[in-house]
């Protein structure tokens, strides 16, 4: 695996590939890598030739209140993780690299930020389509893979790449739990022992909204109540939000479809945990 800094050694590999006709996926990440990253890499490596890695964390995406100075960084492990699962160029640019003065020029993420995650971390998915889109125009790739965890971030990355005319296809690689259920996520690392199992909650709510579902129960609110009633078990969870809304246009529902997704934030401590589930019809 070959590890560069800079988009200019980056471009002199990615063009020797064109030159080869490769194709070429792209995995982008923050880093302090976890199961969740490396199931991207793999779904990376069935769909391309080649893979890409990036690591940056990006310091357009955090608020001034957020944990960018507290986001786990730890380069070498990472740097090892990847190439022990088969990816063949890592970028791991430094801030000054990806952005020698501060973008005046940025991506407008429109209505769909406004919403959910982009409800309580404004500006968030202006710096997450800003970042992705230098990336994509720095790597071309011919596909581009991200987790189901960060949902809200998928379906606007697939509407840019539909809006923009990308020619990029978007795959989205399902979310993977530790044997308890707890969705894989970068900051689990920031949680005390007692409140990773408070943080539980969040994917047994998730579970049992899913049950009502696959039991029959088809309205929004009622679907909620049930999974409300197993947060309120554990109050000091503090809930950001947990709504059921449409795959596509990120719309809270009522009537609820299959592929609806169900998701939930929350406050564990001071560490911010997502997640959720794709309502499907059962047995699919
Ligand atoms: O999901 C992430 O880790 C980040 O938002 C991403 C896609 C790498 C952009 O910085």
């Amino acid at each position: 695996m070959e590890a560069v800094t800079t988009a200019a050694g980056l471009r002199r590999i990615l063009a020797e590939w064109r030159q080869a006709g490769l194709r070429t996926a792209l995995v982008p990440t923050m880093g302090a890598l976890h199961e969740g990253h490396l199931a991207l890499v793999d779904q990376a490596k069935q769909l391309a030739g080649r893979v890409v890695a990036t690591i940056f964390v990006n310091p357009l995406q955090f608020g001034p209140e957020e944990d960018l100075t507290r986001y786990p960084r730890d380069l070498e492990r990472d740097q090892g993780l990847l190439g022990g699962r088969g990816v063949d160029v890592v970028y791991a640019p430094a801030v000054a690299e990806m952005y020698p003065a501060p973008p005046l020029v940025t991506i407008d993420p429109g209505p769909m930020a406004g919403v959910l995650e982009g409800a309580v971390r404004p500006g968030h998915f202006a710096g997450v389509l800003t970042v992705l889109a230098k990336l994509f125009h720095l790597v071309g790739p011919d596909v581009a893979c991200f987790g189901q965890k960060d949902i809200q971030q998928a379906v606007l990355v697939r509407r840019m790449v539909a809006d923009l005319d990308w020619p990029i296809e978007v795959v989205v690689v399902p979310t993977v739990r530790d044997a308890d259920g707890l969705a894989l996520s970068s900051r689990n690392r920031l949680l005390s022992p007692p409140e990773r199992q408070q943080a539980l909650v969040l994917s047994r709510m998730l579970r049992t909204v899913e049950s009502a579902w696959l039991a029959g129960v088809r309205g929004g609110t009622a679907l909620l109540e049930v999974g409300r009633e197993v947060l309120a078990r554990v109050p000091a969870v503090r809930i950001d939000y947990a709504v059921i809304v449409d795959p596509a246009q990120l719309d809270a529902l009522d009537a609820v479809v299959p592929g609806s997704i169900a998701a939930v934030a929350a406050r564990v401590g001071t560490t911010r945990l997502i997640d959720n589930v794709t309502l499907a019809e059962r047995g699919s």
